[in-house]
């Protein structure tokens, strides 16, 4: 059977990855969160100093590193592990979400994680999420969508999805963080996010979570018909 790579971008807490991972679960096809393997690099580097100046450094560290998700029986979703140890929990918290921009921006650390994305696609039948995905690990994806919502959307999102954590935070300190990642994320030198020019803009402010999936799914069936 034909399948197609899915390429979704776009800003932080947009719903990029429930999305994702529905869409992936209707076709029957694999979810690869890839801001999730960003920020298990930026636990690791906070975990262990590493400094984000020094190239040599940040070499050596990325030869540690090793990034797997693996199926979770109890939650039905795929975990990310850090060479060996689950930290799903510990990679969506403050202290990672605030470094973590910081940290995309690194080349270095980019040519590593985006080497592993391309593998993970060869086979293709994926959905994979992020910031860079249409325009640079997979420029040839069948479908290309781009998300936006926003921000007081986003930030409440984000709110609700950390608060289901256990993690209270002030709505005004997520629209900060969002913004700041914002800026980074489409300003930085190396793959900065914005949108491919043959990716649909799905705006998720006003439409429910159903309604994009079943956008994304009727676009999904349609490049597969073309095909
Ligand atoms: O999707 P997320 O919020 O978990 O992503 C965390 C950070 O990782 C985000 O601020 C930007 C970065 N990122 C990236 O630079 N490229 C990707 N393909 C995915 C994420």
């Amino acid at each position: 059977m034909k399948k197609i790579i899915i390429a979704i971008d776009g800003y932080s807490a947009c719903g990029k990855s429930s999305t994702a991972k529905a869409v992936a679960s209707i076709l029957g096809y694999s979810y690869i969160d890839t801001g999730a393997m960003y920020r298990a690099v930026t636990l690791y580097f906070l975990q262990n100093f590493v400094s984000l100046t020094n190239p040599n450094e940040i070499e050596n560290a990325l030869k540690e590193i090793e990034i797997e998700f693996r199926h979770n029986p109890k939650t039905q979703k795929s975990d990310t592990y850090l060479n060996g140890i689950n930290v799903e929990q510990e990679i969506r918290q403050m202290t990672v979400s605030d470094k973590v921009s910081e940290v995309s921006a690194i080349s270095q650390v980019r040519r590593f994680l985006v080497a592993q994305q391309q593998k993970m696609g060869k086979k293709k039948g994926i959905v994979m999420d992020g910031r860079d995905i249409g325009t640079v690990v997979f420029p040839e994806a069948e479908l290309k969508i781009f998300m936006t919502a926003e921000m007081t959307v986003r930030a409440k999102r984000r709110q609700d999805e950390l608060l289901e954590k256990g993690e209270l935070v002030d709505l005004e300190e997520i629209i900060e963080n969002l913004k700041k990642r914002d800026l980074i994320d489409t300003s930085r030198q190396d793959s900065p996010l914005r949108q491919a020019e043959d990716a649909q803009l799905i705006d998720t402010t006003a439409i429910t979570f159903e309604e994009q999936v079943k956008q994304i799914v009727a676009m999904s069936k349609q490049k597969l018909a073309e095909e």
